[in-house]
């Protein structure tokens, strides 16, 4: 899927509109990085940076000049070259970024230098994402007092200013194409879990299901969107594990978190089921109870609700089955003042989802918790991590059990993008049996 010239020089106008009049936007490409040798690690396209120009391309700058006239969509990119494209692929070059992307001109980079401290003249703010890459903080910087040294009577750039916040803001809410590229991503990534499990039995271990999706993943030419987490048993209480080399325990749970990238948008996905293809007793009650916490919290993924209330709703339902089990002690209201389920539940019931896993846009405003407008996407990932202290009960020891699905806010009823795998404990057996 390609974003259309069109959409994208919507995009740049709309971020034009909202930056002040005298003013210069200028955003960079990610940099290729060398991993060894002449090696280079995968090259991942800066989000914000594709967002607004759609080109997947490294060594490249965008330039936005609102108010001028004439070329104020600028990129500065790679030329053609017969001989280099021999080597790593064929390059968009000048005239493709002006008729594929809808800029209004196109430089070669190595002219940027030379070019873009005369674009400063007469602007008063330079719009960049400060404090990101210190290199590109000082290049800036060094193209404003170039042309200071130029034209010493020039009106030159005074003020540096952070671009992230009015281009996160737009990032944010997602329009119809972007809804349509996550919902595939959510698709595939939903096909590899439902792979995984089918798989499982015993006697695999976590490279075997890590194998399955990343087999999902790339048949459909999709890159995963983070390093997948495959953990059995005990692993799953590693918020971060990513080794995904152990044995799978044959009578024990595995706790998949993992999803791909389609045209730059993220699925994440969080999965619990047993490597036997049946719950015990126990592992369905943690599991029972982590699902009725998401299922609560996804039905305040409505607008007008405030960003806080998913997880307010998923740690009371989760404090009120912890006292339940006999895992936490007291009464509803104490457990909730003293956060007691931060025993057993430690991290945040979601996070934006977008172009990044942990997508941009700020979670409070004048201090204030967010409130949820239609098109935003949040994941909703209510878990609970019992480790092994002589006061649990032995039947619960060792459980990790994290279920994490993709919601967007509707203007009612929240849509969940991955509810194509089963999450209920009956239909993961269901399916494993299948
Ligand atoms: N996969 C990272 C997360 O769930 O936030
Ligand atoms: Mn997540
Ligand atoms: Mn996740």
């Amino acid at each position: 899927m390609t974003t259309s010239p069109k959409t994208l020089a919507r995009r740049r106008r709309h971020l034009m509109d909202l930056a002040e009049p005298d003013s210069i936007l200028v955003v960079p490409s990610a940099r290729e990085r060398l991993r060894n040798g002449d090696s280079y690690y995968p090259f991942r396209q800066d989000s914000d940076f594709l967002y607004l120009a759609g080109f997947e391309e490294p060594d490249a700058v965008l330039v936005l000049i609102p108010g001028r006239d004439a070329g104020e969509q600028i990129l500065f990119c790679r030329e053609r070259d017969p001989e280099r494209e021999r080597w790593d692929g064929p390059r968009l070059g000048l005239d493709g970024a002006r008729e594929q992307l809808g800029m209004d001109d196109a430089f070669p980079i190595a002219d940027l230098d030379e070019i873009l401290p005369g674009l400063m003249e007469d602007r008063d703010h330079i719009y960049h994402s400060v404090g990101r890459d210190p290199a590109f903080d000082r290049q800036v910087i060094g193209w404003r007092n170039q042309l200071r040294k130029q034209k010493r009577n020039a009106r030159s750039p005074e003020e540096f200013i952070a671009l992230d916040h009015l281009l996160h803001e737009l990032r944010l809410i997602k329009s119809s194409q972007e809804i349509a590229a996550m919902r595939r991503a959510a698709k595939i990534s939903a096909q590899a879990h439902r792979r995984a499990m089918q798989v499982c039995r015993p006697g695999l271990g976590e490279p075997d299901l890590a194998a399955e999706l990343m087999y999902e993943f790339t048949r459909h030419g999709c890159p995963p969107a983070y390093l997948p987490i495959v953990a059995g048993g005990r692993n799953a209480l590693v918020l971060h594990y990513v080794k995904n080399d152990q044995p799978l325990p044959d009578d024990g749970l595995v706790l998949i978190d993992a999803g791909c990238e389609y045209a730059g948008y993220a699925a994440d996905i969080s999965r619990t089921f047993p490597v036997s293809g049946r719950f015990t007793p126990a592992q369905r009650k943690i599991h029972d109870l982590v699902l009725a916490a998401q299922r609560a919290a996804i039905d305040k993924v409505r607008p007008g609700n405030a960003f806080d209330e998913f997880h307010a709703a998923a740690c009371r339902m989760l404090t009120e089955g912890l006292i339940e089990l006999g895992l936490l002690a007291g009464s509803l209201d104490e457990n909730l003042a003293q956060q007691s389920y931060r025993r057993f539940y430690m991290h945040k019931t979601g996070h934006w989802l977008g172009l990044d896993v942990h997508d941009v846009g700020d979670y409070r405003i004048d201090g204030h918790p967010r409130v949820l407008e239609k098109n935003m996407v949040t994941t909703v990932e209510p878990a609970l991590y019992i480790g092994d202290d002589d006061d649990i009960p032995a039947e619960f020891r060792n459980i990790g059990v994290r279920i994490e699905d993709d919601i967007r806010v509707t203007d009612g009823a929240p849509e969940n993008l991955t509810g194509a795998v089963p999450a209920a404990a009956d239909e993961i057996e269901a399916l494993m049996q299948s």
